[in-house]
């Protein structure tokens, strides 16, 4: 039987599923609110990315057959790679509403309320390149507005003072189109219209996604005795949720859902700065004076604040210890985090492996520590430190190996990011040699 697989980090996509039910209302439908995981919007792409691929595994074995991604986050992350990684199955995304908006404009000044990470998304990017057309876009990120929503409900004071402070630089910018970017953000949809005024039409793109989810499903299902409704978070808080937000009297199911790759360790030609990844690793000397290539590379990405932050680490915590690692802010890089360990400066007759595989494996607790569930690694201490890349890549992915095998599931992902190719290539022979010996 055709049913269709409906998720979102939480109650967000309620807000789909609510259009969904005005049009067909017996549609068989699974609703998955990956609640112990919410927000999406705070979390890296990479782990919404593999997060998305586990749930529709889920969905695809609990009879699903069309997914819809109710979640504009996620669809920012994922919906490109899970059409890649599910190739036979169909999916419906949500795509911030700027081409309707863009058209519908007078003035061509049109707003759009997002999360962060629906921002920073390549899909975000190919949307406004195809349909913004010279309108004059004002993005405004709308961080804890989702949280709020989920945590507290749409009605409560803290909920409606946040939404108060995003509306007012798009009133004060002379818009008069909105865009709901998030899913969420339906479920404040009086309040909005009353901060906007009458003058400011407000597009919610929910309805558009319910009539794409019905047109691709045809009309090969039959009616289900009831929608059934799961959620990783707390059953009964959801299902207080649902009655509030839908209407709907119904007791959710709790599943767990499991990771289905363990920590994932890939190698990516390119710059460590622009990882979409929580933590970026950099080489440090004891003193955190960062004069190194990567270091440079973070400067000139955003990342200024790191050595202010790092003087501050070393005048709290003395000089950086060859096994211990320092945490900094990432500026305005993608990343969050960045992680400082001592590289090991290549000298005969010291231990440089040990030192290496020290550090690595310091940057590795420090990431698992701040929560931080990707990291990115450069080839450390194969750049001034003059360790011989081919050894130096070799001993980072054997100590990677092994402590992913040590903290089965701790992280997401591990990137092993190369410079140019040839580097590329270092860590890819490292990471195969690691394999082989079966670490
Ligand atoms: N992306 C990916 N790889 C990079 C980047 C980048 N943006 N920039 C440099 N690399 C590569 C280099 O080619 C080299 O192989 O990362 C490796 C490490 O280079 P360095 O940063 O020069 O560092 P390292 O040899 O580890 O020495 C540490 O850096 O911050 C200083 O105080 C620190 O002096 C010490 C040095």
């Amino acid at each position: 039987m055709v049913a269709v697989g409906v998720f979102d980090s939480g109650v967000g996509g309620l807000s789909v599923l609510a259009e969904i039910r005005k049009l067909a209302p017996e549609l068989p439908v699974v609703y998955l609110a990956d609640q112990a995981w919410a927000p999406y919007g705070e979390r890296s792409l990479a782990a919404v990315r593999s997060r998305s691929v586990a749930i529709t595994e889920m969905l695809l074995g609990r009879g699903c057959d069309l997914i819809v991604v109710a979640c504009n986050s996620a669809s920012a992350a994922a919906l490109h790679h899970l059409r890649n990684t599910f190739p036979d199955n169909r999916f419906v995304g949500m795509e911030p509403a700027v081409k309707p908006a863009a058209s519908q404009t007078e003035r061509g000044v049109i707003g759009v309320l997002a999360t962060a990470a629906t921002f920073q998304g390549e899909l975000y990017a190919s949307v406004v390149d195809r349909h913004a057309n010279g309108t004059e876009i004002v993005e405004q990120a709308c961080p804890g507005l989702a949280d709020a929503i989920e945590r507290l409900g749409p009605e409560h004071t803290e909920t409606l003072s946040l939404l108060d402070r995003y509306m007012q630089p798009l009133t004060a910018a002379g818009i008069d189109t909105l865009v709901l970017g998030c899913t969420h953000y339906p479920f404040l949809m009086q309040a909005i219209e009353r901060l906007a005024g009458p003058l400011i039409r407000v597009i919610d793109p929910a309805p558009a996604v319910a009539r794409q989810t019905i047109r691709m499903l045809g009309d090969g299902w039959r009616p289900p005795a009831e929608p059934l409704f799961l959620t990783t978070g707390a059953p009964g808080t959801f299902g207080v949720q649902l009655e509030s937000l839908l209407g709907v009297i119904a007791q959710p199911e709790q599943v767990r859902v499991e990771m289905s790759h363990g920590t994932e360790i890939v190698v990516i030609t390119g710059d460590l700065t622009a990882q979409p990844v929580d933590a970026i690793v950099n080489a440090a000397n004891n003193r955190l004076q960062h004069g190194g290539g990567v270091a440079g590379a973070i400067v000139r990405a955003g990342g200024r604040v790191i050595q202010e932050e790092s003087n501050a680490w070393v005048q709290e915590h003395g000089a950086l210890e060859p096994a211990g690692a320092a945490v900094t802010t990432a500026g305005s890089l993608p990343a969050d985090y960045v992680i400082h360990v001592a590289g090991a400066i290549f000298t005969a007759g010291q231990d440089n492996e040990g030192l290496l595989r020290g550090a690595v494996a310091a940057a590795l607790d420090a990431t698992a520590g701040v929560g931080a569930e990707s990291v990115a690694f450069p080839a450390i201490s194969a750049g001034i430190y003059g360790y011989p890349i081919e050894e130096a890549t070799a001993v980072l992915a054997d100590e990677i190996v092994r402590w992913v095998g040590r903290h089965p599931g701790v992280l997401q992902e591990v990137r092993l990011v190369g410079y140019n190719a040839a580097a590329a290539a270092h860590m890819q022979n490292g990471l195969d040699g690691a394999r082989a010996a079966g670490n």
